[in-house]
């Protein structure tokens, strides 16, 4: 049932979730209650009660009533309105279920209908909507079925062009995809049918507001307390670092936990297709891509802004993700003084990330020599950080990765840290521990000219 499945996770005393696992196992805090109730709101949207009261409220009500008014405002009308269709139909009412009709159809006309209440729900990061009949959230890192239903798929496909047309853009059978942002910065992806076959489907990915820090990430057991100090010392001392994993492995979370070790006096660029970066620090300019219109024009790609950035007299660029060809250009930005650059890269392992990164310089410049490319990358790239989104749900940095130069043809690392897991016993929660390498980093030198080699040897005692 909707918010008590067995889920370790947990509530810190102060307002900041923490991640699964995080503490002793103990039961889930109820969850904040659904304002449908427990059953969802299944049996009331989709019955003949609702449509009749539905149908009722907006042919009453005046179609530019609700333009520039709050939801407060219009609350007490639709409940007159309900009340009185109610009468005149001889309909009966508890007054449980007309508050339910009355939040209902507010829903339709000021938010996203019957996933509203899931998008208010703090706990839940994502809501994954498969057509009329199936509404998924992610909670504590896992996947759940809510009883929520929308009415059929034209309302799901109703509430999918609100979405859009929030952001100036349609969706519609000529362009059945779209990604949108929410007004709170939520991202937004819409597929419609017949590209998605079982009905319209729109994923969101929850804007999170809790900034999580290093130090909250090594309490929360994403990493060791010296895998944060090291992280924070990489990120005080400016070098490039490249954070790896995959899809919602917490990727952006991490690079925006890094930025915290800018200085302020720096001048700091950000790139994204989706602005979903919050740096603290006060000189920051931030850049967003733009699509295409649908006539193909107008269209701005990362590759653009990152070129443009360098004329920003920037001190580091941060890079919301590398996916195409502006790696070439991260990666002269890296190499021409920008030190303290930072980005994050689709891959599975450091290796798999490097490879990626010469794939991706080679799209944008196929006249470079595969050794050269490494070259670039090995003087480049510093630091690639793993994180990992294990089979319990928690997150994880599994590596941190030193590229420490060429011999012959061949990128060489090193490994500082990595997590070792447990295979001897079965278990739901992935039992390991986090190891460090007991090795002298490469950056040590670095970290002396910023006094603070001391500090980075400490950080690599166990
Ligand atoms: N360490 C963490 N603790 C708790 N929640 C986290 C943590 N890291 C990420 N999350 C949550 O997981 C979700 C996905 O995180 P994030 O956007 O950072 O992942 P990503 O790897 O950048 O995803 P994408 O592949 O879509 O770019 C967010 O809702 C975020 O709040
Ligand atoms: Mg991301």
């Amino acid at each position: 049932m909707f918010g008590q499945k067995q889920v370790r996770a947990i509530e810190t005393t102060d307002d900041v979730t923490v991640e699964e696992n995080s503490a002793a196992p103990e039961p889930a805090p109820a969850a904040a209650a659904p304002v449908n109730g427990p059953e969802g709101n299944e049996t009331l949207v989709r019955s003949e009660l609702f449509k009749t009261i539905r149908t009722g409220v907006f042919s009453l009500m005046n179609a530019s009533a609700a333009v520039g008014r709050t939801r407060e405002q219009m609350k007490v009308g639709v409940e007159k309105l309900v009340m009185e269709i109610a009468e005149r139909e001889h309909l009966n009412i508890t007054i449980a279920e007309q508050s339910q009709i009355v939040g209902e159809l507010l829903n339709d006309m000021f938010g996203l209908g019957p996933i509203q209440p899931l998008l208010a729900d703090e706990t839940i990061t994502d809501v994954l909507v498969n057509g009329p009949d199936q509404v998924y959230v992610e909670r504590h890192g896992r996947l759940e079925l809510t009883p929520f239903k929308f009415r059929d798929n034209a309302h799901v496909i109703n509430v999918a062009q609100r979405i859009a047309a929030g952001v100036g853009r349609r969706v519609d059978e000529s362009s059945p995809m779209v990604d949108a942002r929410l007004a709170d910065g939520s991202r937004v992806n819409v597929v419609l049918p017949p590209l998605a076959i079982h009905g319209a489907t729109i994923s969101i990915r929850k804007f999170s507001k809790r900034n999580i820090t290093l130090h909250r990430m090594a309490q929360q057991g994403n990493m060791s307390q010296q895998m944060a100090n090291l992280l924070k010392l990489a990120s005080t001392c400016r070098l490039n670092i490249i954070v790896s994993g995959g899809t919602g492995s917490g990727k952006t979370t991490l690079l925006n936990a890094l930025s915290h070790f800018i200085g302020l006096g720096e001048r700091t660029i950000t790139i994204e297709d989706a602005a979903e970066l919050q740096l603290v620090q006060p000189h920051v300019v931030s850049l967003e891509t733009r699509p295409e219109n649908a006539e193909g024009l107008g269209g701005v790609a990362q590759r653009d802004l990152v070129r443009n950035a360098l004329r920003m007299r920037p001190d580091r660029i941060i890079l919301g993700e590398t996916r195409g060809p502006e790696a070439f250009d991260v990666l002269q930005a890296m190499n021409t003084g920008h030190d303290g650059s930072m980005t994050t890269i689709h891959a599975n392992t450091p290796r798999d990330g490097i490879t990626r990164l010469e794939s991706m310089v080679m799209m944008a410049n196929g006249n470079l020599p595969l050794l050269s490319i490494r070259r670039q990358i090995a003087s480049a790239v510093h630091l690639i950080v793993q994180i990992e989104r294990m089979r319990d749900g928690m997150r994880r940095v599994t590596r941190i990765t030193e590229l420490v130069g060429m011999e012959g043809d061949v990128i060489i690392t090193q490994e500082l840290f990595t997590f070792r897991y447990d295979a001897t016993a079965y278990s739901e929660e992935v039992k390991g521990v986090y190891e460090s390498a007991l090795v002298r980093p490469a950056f040590a030198a670095r970290a002396a000219y910023y006094g603070l080699e001391e500090a980075l040897l400490e950080a690599m005692r166990p």
